[in-house]
């Protein structure tokens, strides 16, 4: 296989991991949302904890892991054949790895308060989910800018 359909072969396969990825993030708080009505021990609270914990670890674990996976090749590939490893510490590569680490603190975070919810603990309000659930997409497209422009570099 060419080193060039070998990169793109992994860049498309990290956009579709990005694409569940941001799903389940930008998903699992409406879902939140919508719990804190709920009534504890009612059957659309259990049901919202069956959705929640689904869309979690079948869906949005595994794309996290294979977006990250496919991000480290390509890091491994940008360094060693194509950019050179300078370009770890470009403005557009720290940004994108900025926005990196957020999503992947606001996923954890997720997963504590579906925990919290699962006891049937209520950790923030309605507005909270609702408004909150905007950072990731501004973080997706501080991201995507970055290294699809590359900053003009
Ligand atoms: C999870 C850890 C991640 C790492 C380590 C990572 C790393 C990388 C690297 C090294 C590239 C190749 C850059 C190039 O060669 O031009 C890349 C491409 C890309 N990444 Fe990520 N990424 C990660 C997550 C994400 C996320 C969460 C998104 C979207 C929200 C994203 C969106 C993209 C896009 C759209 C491209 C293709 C850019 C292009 O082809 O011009 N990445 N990523």
């Amino acid at each position: 296989m060419s080193a060039n359909l070998t990169y793109n072969l992994l860049r498309g396969l990290h956009i579709l991991a990005d694409i569940a990825w941001m799903a389940g993030l930008l998903y699992l708080p409406r879902i939140f949302a919508y719990h804190t009505n709920a009534q504890p021990g009612s059957d659309m609270d259990e049901t919202f904890k069956v959705m929640e914990r689904k869309l979690y670890s079948v869906i949005m674990t595994p794309a996290m892991g294979a977006a990250w996976l496919l991000g480290l090749s390509l890091i491994v590939f940008d360094g060693s054949q194509r950019l050179g490893w300078g370009f770890l510490h470009s403005p557009w590569m720290l940004t994108k790895l900025c926005g990196v680490f957020f999503l992947t603190g606001w996923h954890l975070f997720l997963g504590a308060s579906l925990r919290k919810f699962a006891v049937g603990l209520n950790p923030r309000s309605e507005r909270f989910w609702r408004m909150a659930n905007e950072l990731p997409f501004i973080a997706a497209i501080i991201m995507v800018l970055a290294v699809t422009t590359k900053f003009g570099s």
